[in-house]
Parts: C-alpha cells; structure tokens; sequence
C-alpha cells in the first residue's frame, strides 16, 4: 500500500502561513472550549439533565472530530510534506465519518429532548428519564461506530490507481471515491442509502421538532412563558443552523468537486470553525451555564479564602 498526497492549501500559496495560524488557533480554542464546557457540566448538579449530558457528548464528539483532521491538516502545511500513509488515511476516514455521523445523531437526540421539554412538558422527567438517555447516547455512538466501520472498509478495499492525489484537505468518503478507479456502482447506492439514514432521517426528525416545538411556544398565552420556552432552545437551534447550513450549501450544489476556491472555504468553515462554536453557544447566551460559572466561581473563591 503506497501512500497519498493531501494537496491540501498547496494551491493558495499566499494564504498558507495566515490559514496555518489560524488552524492551530481553531484547533486549540476547540479542545480548551470543549473540555472546558464538559468539565463545568460534570462539576455543576444543576447542568445534570438531559440537555447538558447529550451536550457533554456533543463535545467529546467534536474533539474527536477536529482531531481526526486538523493536526495532519496543519502539520502538512507547515511541513509542505503533503504524504499521508494508506493507513493514516483510512484511520482519518474512519474517525471523520464516525464524529460527523454521531454529531448528527447527538443533535438529533438534543431535538427529540427539546420536543419533550417544550411540548410534553409535563412528562417530561418521565420520557426523559436516565435510561432513556443513556440508551439514545448509547445508539449514537454504536451507529456512528458501527456505519463507519462499514464505510471504512468498503473503502479500504477500492482499487486506487489512477491516481493518489487529494484534493481536498482530508481523505473523506466523497474525496476517496471519486478517486478510486474501480466500479463504485454498488457503492454509490450504499453511500446514498446511508446518506438517508445518517443525514436525510436525522435532518427530518429535527426539522420537524422544530416545527411542533414553534407551533407549541405560539400558542402559549402568556408572553414571559413563551419567551422562557424559546430561550431554552435557542442555544440547540443556533447549533443545529451551524451545523448544517455548511452541509446544506456543499450539498445543493449540482458539481461533486471541491475545486472551487469558495467551496473549499465552506468546508473549513464545516470542518473547523462549526466545531468550535459549540462550547461559546451554549456558555455566552445561556444563563444556565453562565449562573453555574458564578456558582463555580463563588466556590472557588470561598475555597481560596478558607484555605489562604
Ligand atoms: C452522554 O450522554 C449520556 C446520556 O445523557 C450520559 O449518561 C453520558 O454521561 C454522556 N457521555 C459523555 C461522554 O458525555
């Protein structure tokens, strides 16, 4: 097995030092926001529901996410080594697939939480108790695992001759395919029918949470209520927008290829910046983690003071 080349931002010559910097800039603010949100969610009792659990797995998911692409990304910019090993490219599809797949999947159970909470609000502790929780966060990451595994080595099997040049800044499912030279048929159909269970079902059960979640909070009389009620989704809508308003322009475009100088920079934004916004959604606007960052910090300061 021979080795690949990610061209990566070989073609933008100028902007190469200012796109590394900012990458490892990203990258950093990504594992610091996300460990930080996850850390002050297990430390804080009252972030303990539903919400903030799925949102603690949300970031893990991201740091996995960001890791399985952005240090090879970076060091072969900085490097202008552009080699990636068959091995390291199938470990890169394979976590790439398996983060983007569960991301999905974790949001799509933040909106089927954000359902309960605004429109079954009386069940809710109910629906949404412990073992429900645990089994939905437990199908994420065993569908992502095992969907992944299937597409890793499907792919793994491809014939690559023609040629081992990417395109593209990693080697994901839709780069590697168009690269291979065998008959990707039977393939295609596989990938379309996971792209339907992966994204098109997940999408539609969200979009229409959404749409039973706003037509619940327009009905609400009261305007303190129905204002306290949207605020508590604010922070996953925002999320969910993010996330696949990248995905949405990649993907209505008719032209499969990442040539394009734009398209190139949406799919950092996809790959980069998304993951990054996360943890400063749900901390800067959301009084829940910012009265539990007070709470944490009033402990902190009688800890010191007790003990100075
Ligand atoms: C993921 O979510 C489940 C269910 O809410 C929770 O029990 C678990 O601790 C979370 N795991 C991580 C790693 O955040």
């Amino acid at each position: 097995m021979t080795d690949f080349y990610i061209l990566g931002f070989s073609n933008f010559k100028t902007e190469q030092i200012l796109l590394s910097v900012g990458i490892m800039i990203m990258y950093s603010m990504t594992i610091v926001g996300n460990l930080v949100i996850s850390i002050i969610i297990s430390l804080v009792p009252n972030l303990h529901t539903p919400m903030y659990f799925f949102l603690c797995n949300l970031s893990v998911v991201d740091v996995i996410y960001v890791s399985s692409s952005l240090p090879k990304l970076l060091s072969i910019t900085i490097t202008q080594d552009n080699r990636i090993s068959f091995a390291g490219c199938i470990s890169q599809l394979y976590f790439f697939t398996f983060s983007a797949a569960c991301d999905i999947l974790v949001l799509t159970s933040m909106a089927g939480d954000r359902y309960v909470a605004i429109c079954k609000p009386l069940q809710y502790t109910l629906i949404m108790n412990r073992r429900v929780c645990g089994t939905m966060s437990a199908m994420c990451w065993t569908v992502s695992a095992v969907n992944s595994l299937l597409l890793t080595l499907l792919t793994s099997v491809l014939d690559f001759c023609k040629s081992r040049e990417i395109s593209y800044f990693l080697c994901d499912l839709k780069t590697m395919t168009a690269l291979s030279s065998s008959d990707t048929t039977s393939r295609e159909i596989f990938i379309l029918t996971e792209d339907i269970i992966i994204g098109f079902v997940p999408f539609s059960l969200t979009v229409a949470s959404y749409v039973q979640i706003i037509s619940t909070i327009l009905k609400i009389r009261s305007s303190e209520t129905r204002l306290k009620a949207f605020s508590s989704c604010t922070s996953h809508l925002t999320t969910v927008i993010l996330f696949y308003g990248p995905l949405l322009i990649l993907n209505m475009k008719p032209e499969s290829e990442y040539s394009n100088k734009n398209d190139y920079f949406i799919s950092l934004l996809y790959v980069a910046v998304v993951p990054m916004l996360n943890p400063f959604v749900y901390s800067l606007r959301n009084k829940d983690v910012l009265d539990a960052v007070k709470k944490l910090r009033g402990s902190c300061h009688d800890y010191f003071h007790k003990y100075s």
